[in-house]
């Protein structure tokens, strides 16, 4: 590098600090003498109330902390012509800015740039042309933009990769074309490119928006459904398969190895397919061999094994323990075959033991269990749970446990204890059968799945939106369950609290599912990946205390709030961690920007969020001693809720996306 000559350093220097006008010196009176230029450019007749007369933080749509203007919001304000440049850069301490509906034209101005700290730009339904200034990109702090009803042009840059904060993205209605980019953005939750002139392929990252992310485009792929040239094989709809926010905690390497390969392409796909054709075909002539070759065993007990029938390959997360992955299903088979060995080798001395009510009068034996017809409902982290029908028609949800090496007297003893809770809002653990090789847990079916699918699940498919009402109520029936678990002795406690594990009725009436488990696996259980519910005081997760279950119940209500999962980390490696995440959010400004979109569009209870989202935050505390118990977290939401039910303004404008302010 050739030295500079000190005049041309000085220049440079002055040059620098005049592209950053009053760096050290912005104040009220900078960002007064924009907003009058901004008012004289665009909005002369619109602002009356922008006078000397009035103090400028009372100005109409302006917003002050410490000072200086953060917000502008001038939704529909009537403002007219193109946005000069010099201006809006000059409120440097803007966060906010809110020019949606209205008439603006031209291009976005250079100078946003100079914003550094701006969240939230809503440009939308105006009339602004060009393409996105590069100056955009430079935004590091931007969370939501919303650019949509315009008439924007040009390719969409993959410089939006450079948003990493960015959760919403509206770029619809507008006159962008090509292709969409490969675009990461991990908090990326909304995105819209309806209605442009895009073509190609919807990138992977991108295909598990829903499909009215995509209207009236030229796009293919992922929820529009194959492009030209792809194959069946890679799943349309569902290219990437997501552990429905809990479930598969132990599908370990197989599974990731599968997910990685899928996302290599159709013919990654087809070897995939190729894969599992041969394995079902192992399975089929391992049972086949089976039945010729062990003709001593009880002709009943290998016809059992191959009543099992199989269910259909079915990528959705469906429920009862989040997500069913591929190798699932040759599993079923195994486990069915195994079962109905031990069953009929010791020539049925083994029983199904009932617990509560039952136990008197067994509605079904393990016989009745093992003709069944069952289907993989998900992989967790202490087993594999089955949906298993009946000849008489009923369902149940049957658990296979692995890692169970306890011995028979203690086993019994931490079954019965776990088979002792009977509450209406926990699942009941109906029976179990023990033997050296097999554990079976039965419980009863959900129809309507865990929470974990209903918040995680496919957005697209007419599913009913959880509104406020539905969520809060949940919270609440959960919370219940787990205190009643927790009332029933000093160490009681569920172990496993996660989505998944919050089952639905019909009514989308919560239950809370699989207390206990963990005091029945053995020394040998090491999970491979650390659950995002996890209280980080918790090393040994078959002792998990009971505040240990308030943090993971924490996290529970911040994912019913914010939408987004708690993801597994890979040992070593980062989910996300959701409490770190919405602290990070909620300690620079109280905004909506961590809440789920579903939440604030339908209803107007803001407060009421907002104090549910205190109360997560102080579940999920580093410190146990800092975290309330679970039966103050039931009454804590029963209070809010009752808040939030009674007198309620009627619903406004929050349907743009614009954040209220809290
Ligand atoms: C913006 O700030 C610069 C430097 O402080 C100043 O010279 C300029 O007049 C300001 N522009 C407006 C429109 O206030
Ligand atoms: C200044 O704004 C206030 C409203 O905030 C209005 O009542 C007043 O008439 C305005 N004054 C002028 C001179 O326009
Ligand atoms: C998309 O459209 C443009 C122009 O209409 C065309 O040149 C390009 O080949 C198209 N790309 C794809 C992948 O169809
Ligand atoms: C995307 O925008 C279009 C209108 O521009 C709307 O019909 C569609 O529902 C939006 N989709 C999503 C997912 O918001």
């Amino acid at each position: 590098m050739a030295p500079m000559p000190a005049p041309a350093v000085a220049l440079a220097v002055l040059v620098l600090l005049s592209a950053v006008p009053g760096y050290f010196s912005d104040d009220l009176n900078t960002d007064a003498q924009a907003l009058q230029a901004l008012r004289s450019a665009v909005g002369k007749s619109a602002l009356p109330s922008w006078n000397s007369s009035t103090p400028t933080c009372n100005w109409q749509g302006v917003t002050c902390e410490s000072g200086r203007v953060t917000e502008l919001r001038l939704p529909g304000a009537g403002l007219m012509g193109t946005l000069p440049s010099n201006v809006l850069g000059n409120l440097s301490a803007l966060r906010t800015l809110s020019l949606r509906y209205n008439a603006l034209t031209g291009p976005i101005p250079d100078d946003l740039s100079r914003l550094p700290e701006l969240r939230a730009i809503y440009f939308q339904h105006n009339s602004f042309s060009g393409e996105v200034p590069a100056s955009v990109f430079t935004l590091k702090n931007l969370v939501r933009l919303d650019l949509a009803g315009n008439k924007f042009s040009g390719e969409i840059s993959p410089d939006f990769n450079k948003l990493n904060r960015l959760g919403t993205l509206f770029l619809d209605g507008n006159s962008f074309t090509g292709e969409i980019p490969k675009l990461d953005l991990p908090t990326l939750s909304q995105f819209n490119v309806s209605y442009n002139k895009l073509n190609g392929s919807i990138p992977r990252s991108l295909r598990k928006m829903p499909k009215d992310s995509f209207l009236g485009t030229g796009l293919c792929g992922g929820p529009l459904g194959l492009c030209p040239g792809e194959t069946a094989l890679t799943p349309a709809g569902s290219p990437e398969v997501q552990p429905a926010g809990g479930g598969a905690a132990d599908a370990g390497g197989a599974s990731s190895g599968t997910k990685k390969k899928l996302s290599g392409g159709a013919i990654a796909g087809i070897a995939i397919g190729c894969v599992f054709g041969v394995l079902l075909l192992l399975a089929l002539i391992f049972l086949l061999c089976r039945k010729k070759s062990s003709s001593s065993t009880p002709a009943t007990a290998v016809e059992k094994g191959r009543d099992l029938q199989m269910a259909p390959m079915d990528m959705e997360p469906k429920g009862q323990n989040g997500s069913a992955g591929n190798g699932a299903h040759v599993g079923a088979v195994a486990a069915a075959a195994a079962a109905a060995k031990t069953g009929g080798a010791t020539g049925g001395s083994k029983k199904l033991i009932f617990f509560g009510p039952m136990a008197a009068a067994p509605p079904f034996d393990l016989e009745d269990l093992l003709r069944a017809s069952a289907e993989v409902l998900g992989k967790g982290a202490f087993g594999t749970a089955y949906k298993a029908v009946m000849e008489s028609g009923s369902a149940v949800a049957v658990k296979r446990l692995k890692d169970v090496d306890l011995p028979e007297p203690e086993f019994r003893e931490r079954i019965a204890a776990i088979g002792a809770v009977q509450h209406e809002l926990v699942v009941p653990l109906r029976a179990y059968y023990f033997s050296k090789d097999e554990k079976l847990l039965v419980y009863d079916y959900m129809s309507m799945g865990s929470l974990s699918a209903l918040l995680h699940g496919n957005r697209a498919s007419g599913r009913t939106p959880l509104d406020w009402e539905t969520r809060s109520a949940i919270a609440l029936a959960a919370a219940r369950g787990v205190a009643h678990i927790h009332s029933t002795g000093p160490t009681a406690s569920h172990g496993n609290i996660k989505s998944s594990n919050v089952l639905l009725t019909k009514n989308y009436e919560a239950r809370v599912s699989d207390h206990g488990l963990p005091t029945l696996v053995g020394p040998s259980f090491s999970p491979t990946r650390v659950s995002g519910y996890r209280a980080p005081e918790v090393t040994d997760i078959r002792r998990v205390s009971q505040k240990a279950d308030v943090y993971s119940f924490g996290v529970l209500l911040l994912e019913l709030l914010t939408g987004k999962a708690p993801t597994h980390a890979v040992v070593n490696e980062e989910g996300l961690d959701l409490p770190r995440w919405v602290q990070s959010v909620v300690r620079e400004e109280w905004t909506a920007e961590v809440f789920d979109q579903e939440l604030l569009r339908y209803q107007n209870v803001e407060e009421e969020m907002v104090q549910l989202l205190q109360l997560a935050i102080d579940c999920s505390a580093q410190h146990p001693d800092r975290r309330p118990s679970m039966s103050e977290v039931a009454a804590r939401i029963d209070e809010i809720r009752r808040s939030s039910l009674g007198d309620r303004p009627a619903t406004d404008s929050a349907g743009e996306g614009e954040e209220p302010s809290l």
